[in-house]
């Protein structure tokens, strides 16, 4: 079991939305990976991850109005054509998108940064489970995936986060190359 797991952690690569063919995932694969999502550790069982899943019309909105976003909050100077033309883009070649955010409790008892954590631990569910059903996928905060009017735009509280945007399809690429630019030797120390 091990080594199918090491399969599936060291294969998966992040795949960008214009390297998909826009072939359709079906909604039962969807499902299972956020049934995978649901399965992150949490804190007290506040459960905070959530999901919000566009595709075909409402994801070309989702597309639309995040561009409009990037243009009514961007300075004209610093505002290309490109980026807002490639925010659109986005949506053309991928089959779903979820936003994924932080849904912060009332009572804030667990520390924020638990409840970033836990998230992004569903998070990597999703993108675990997508290698292993053979579905590319892009961890992105691109564009204004963190900007204040995302929230809005969404329906979501002042205290809750945008922890990401997924782009999932497939792809017929060549998969990038795998790489860790720290030897992992660096980021440990043992104690013994
Ligand atoms: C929190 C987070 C945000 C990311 N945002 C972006 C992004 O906006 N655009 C992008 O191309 N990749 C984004 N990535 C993907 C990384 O670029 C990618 O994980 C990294 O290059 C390592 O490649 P790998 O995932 O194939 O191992 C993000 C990853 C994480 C964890």
């Amino acid at each position: 079991m091990i080594d199918t797991f090491k399969q599936i952690v060291t294969e998966r690569r992040s795949i960008k939305p214009a390297s998909m063919n826009g072939k359709k995932i079906n909604e039962t694969a969807i499902h299972q990976l956020l049934e995978l999502a649901d399965w992150a550790p949490t804190h007290a069982r506040t459960e905070p991850w959530r999901f919000i899943v566009y595709t075909e019309t409402g994801l070309q909105k989702f597309c639309q109005e995040h561009a409009a976003l990037y243009k009514a909050h961007t300075d004209p100077e610093k505002f290309t054509t490109a980026k807002y033309q490639g925010i659109i883009q986005n949506g053309e070649k991928v089959s779903h998108l979820i936003v994924v955010y932080m849904k912060r409790q009332p009572t804030k008892k667990i520390p924020l940064v638990e409840e970033i954590a836990a998230t992004a631990a569903a998070m990597e569910h999703i993108l675990l489970g997508a290698q292993a059903l053979g579905i590319s996928c892009l961890w992105s905060t691109g564009g204004m995936t963190h900007h204040e009017s995302m929230k809005p735009m969404l329906g979501l509280a002042e205290d809750d986060m945008v922890m990401g945007l997924l782009y999932l399809g497939y792809t017929d690429e060549p998969l990038p190359e795998g790489k860790r630019n720290i030897p992992l030797a660096e980021k440990i120390s043992w104690h013994k």
